[in-house]
């Protein structure tokens, strides 16, 4: 038989904000992404997997204001501190781009103009809520109310997170600014709209068309019941996005250009590397495209993204593959519990293979939530990938140096129990096609438990005591090196760092494309270990360290994606209030049991104002480098009790985190006690 030929494909996750960096639930979203996509490479297809920062918006604006820094350095920090989280879950990307990007501007205008051409943009006034007390247009999400359609308080001017609802700010009830906390006015303005309901039987026939998950195209259908409304793609300025061509003062809404920064991504790739671009968006080419998203943008990506790409004449995806939310220990991730966990605390504590497999083993097709239970976690990976998988190889992999010369036996021994091993990748690869990695670890586990079974019914230790018995060890360990291999092909999309260090061991390479071709008369490499055990202590520090973050006074924005655009801001009068000095730095010392923080004693000028203050600052600073420096405090804030005794203030500090944050300095002429006006 003859091997199927090799699809083109690309792929996409969503667009993390670029105000905070990513959390685990980014995180796995991208580790489904990235299994699917290093599934596809092994089995021989060209696939490409683009992403991007979503840079624009009110809430970046508003955010980067607030840190006295301009939007563009704003987005440019958390590109870079994205760009390393992703790295260190070990994600694929061809391509990381930004929404604000020269590539996207070119597609998000021509979009636009495509639209306009065809009349489906619409232009009219509009009365909307305006900030009277910020001087500024409300945006959705500033915005906070009660659901015209179930009622439900306290919901986002834009959609309701209860009933799923989509709406326009003014139809919410009781609505409040979340910038001012006053309520707005209204006001008149002209706006842009994307005429939808012109898509209507489009649409229909997109949902009916088999490309979405059943629950998701019933979410869809029941919202097309509801009747389609034309969508509000402008804002006004002051907005950080893409100014509309030839309406001065009017900007793109974020949610126009963010999925027109797949297209932007994938075209600056095209234009670094000579990739055709053409195929994958024109219609009328027989490459795919496919989309990862959170189930929460369903109905971005399955009404208003086909029905914008068939206007413009683009190509729609071939499949939106939407997943659940994640929960930690049975409950939304939450701050004070040390469940709101960063990707870079993650890293900073624990292997990110082990989080792969386990998200592997929970990842289905369906949109239901996933459940991160930090024991289980420890004993599945312990368990099934250090208890079964690396387990096969070392109990050989002795026996074969010391008696073999590490070489394979001249034929292959088991040859059924091989075959076995083979044929079992049909069912597996159709799984990890439609996205049940959860099935696939459990039938690659059931193989590893067949593998160490027949290790444990030879006994090839008791065979080498035994005189005559070469050959069978041999062969045994042979056999069992060979269900090893195959073992590591099928995991390999899971596990690649895991699999880099057996493809070393085993010397070769473990792409799906060779699993029919067994390792005979072969040399194998030095054995090295392939994965250590999860150690307990390492999960609670990271829990510890977590819970750390949200006490450490320097510690960057970590807003959950769906708080993250929710400002919050003080009245003049008080921030008046706030006292802030000069300090000298007079003791620093790190703390037993805490990553981040070092306890800091300042002197406020007066001999004996000597303050205690507890500071996330050391990754960035020694403390013998901070004794005699100058910085600057908030003298008047409430002492707060912490794990590690009272802060009695708080340091000034600025910079995205890590070995990036940098205290406020006063000038070399200030001394301690002074004010800071
Ligand atoms: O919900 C979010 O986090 C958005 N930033 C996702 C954008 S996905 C795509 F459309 F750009
Ligand atoms: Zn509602």
């Amino acid at each position: 038989m003859s091997a199927p030929a090799p699809r083109n494909i690309l792929v996409t996750s969503a667009l993390p904000y670029a105000n905070a960096p990513l959390h685990l639930g980014h995180v796995l979203e991208q580790i489904q992404t990235d299994i699917w996509v290093r599934f596809q490479k092994s089995r021989g297809h060209h696939c490409l997997y683009v992403c991007a920062d979503d840079a624009h918006g009110t809430a970046i604006m508003l955010a980067a204001e607030k840190l006295g820094i301009s939007p563009e350095d704003h987005i440019g920090a958390i590109h870079a501190l994205h760009q390393q989280d992703s790295a260190g879950f070990l994600i694929d990307f061809a391509n990381f781009h930004s929404t604000h990007s020269p590539e996207n501007r070119r597609w998000s205008e021509e979009i636009y103009n495509r639209l306009k051409a065809n009349q489906h943009i619409a232009k009219r006034k509009i009365t909307q809520a305006f900030d009277p007390e910020k001087n500024l247009f409300l945006a959705d999400r500033f915005i906070r109310g009660t659901c015209p359609r179930c009622k439900a308080q306290d919901q986002y001017g834009d959609n309701c997170e209860a009933c799923g609802a989509t709406y326009s700010p003014s139809e919410l009830i009781d609505p409040v600014s979340a910038l001012s906390g006053a309520t707005p006015t209204e006001r008149e303005s002209t706006h842009f709209f994307f005429k939808l309901p012109a898509f209507e039987n489009v649409l229909r026939q997109w949902i009916g068309s088999g490309t979405l998950q059943s629950q998701v195209a019933n979410k869809l259908k029941e919202w097309m019941e509801a009747g389609l409304q034309e969508w509000d793609i402008s804002r006004d300025a002051p907005y950080f996005g893409f100014e509309i061509p030839d309406e001065p003062e009017k900007y793109f809404y974020v949610w126009l250009d963010a999925p027109i920064g797949y297209i932007a991504s994938f075209q600056n790739y095209c234009d670094r590397t000579g990739h055709p671009f053409d195929a994958y968006w024109q219609v009328g080419h027989d490459t795919e495209l496919y989309h990862f998203i959170g189930k929460d943008i369903v109905n971005f990506h399955g009404l208003f993204w086909p029905a914008m790409l068939h206007s413009a004449n683009l190509r729609t995806p071939t499949g939106v593959f939407a997943h659940g939310f994640l929960t930690v220990n049975g409950t939304k991730m939450s701050k004070s519990r040390g469940t709101f966990i960063l990707a870079s605390t993650y890293l900073d504590h624990l292997n990110p293979e082990y989080l792969r497999y386990y998200f592997a083993t929970k990842l289905s097709s369906s949109v239901d939530d996933m459940d991160l239970n930090l024991e289980d976690f420890v004993q599945r990976v312990n368990s099934d990938i250090v208890g079964k998988v690396v387990n096969i190889a070392s109990r050989c992999a002795g026996f074969l140096r010391k008696g073999y010369n590490n070489r394979l036996s001249k034929t292959l021994p088991e040859k059924t129990l091989w075959q076995d091993f083979v044929t079992a990748g049909d069912a597996i690869a159709t799984l990890y096609e439609h996205r049940n990695y959860n099935k696939a670890m459990r039938d690659i586990m059931a193989l590893a438990d067949k593998a160490n079974q027949y290790i444990n019914d030879r006994k090839p230790w008791a065979l080498a005591k035994q005189e005559g018995t070469e050959e069978d060890v041999h062969a045994i360990c042979s056999a069992a090196i060979n269900f090893f291999r195959i073992l590591m092909i099928y995991l390999k999309p899971v596990l690649p760092a895991m699999a880099e260090k057996s493809e070393a061991y085993l010397n070769c390479a473990l792409d799906w494309t060779e699993l029919g071709t067994p390792l005979v008369d072969h040399g194998l490499a030095e054995f090295k270990p392939l994965m250590s055990r999860v150690d307990i202590k390492a999960v609670t520090a990271m829990v510890e360290a977590s819970k750390e973050a949200q006490v450490t006074a320097t510690e960057p924005s970590a807003a959950p994606k769906d708080s993250a655009d929710t400002p919050s801001c003080i009245a003049y009068d008080d921030f008046a209030k706030i006292d802030l000095r000069v300090a000298e730095i007079v003791a620093a010392e790190s703390i037993d049991g805490a990553d981040k923080l070092l306890r800091l004693t300042l002197n406020l000028g007066d001999a004996g104002d000597n303050r205690q203050v507890f500071a996330g600052i050391k990754a960035a600073y020694a403390p013998e480098d901070l004794i005699g420096k100058l910085t600057v405090v908030v003298a008047n804030l409430a002492p707060r009790k912490m794990r590690f005794g009272v802060s009695e203030g708080m340091v000034l500090a600025a910079g995205p985190g890590d070995q990036d944050i940098f205290l406020v300095e006063p000038h070399a002429g200030a001394a301690p006690g002074m004010a800071v006006k």
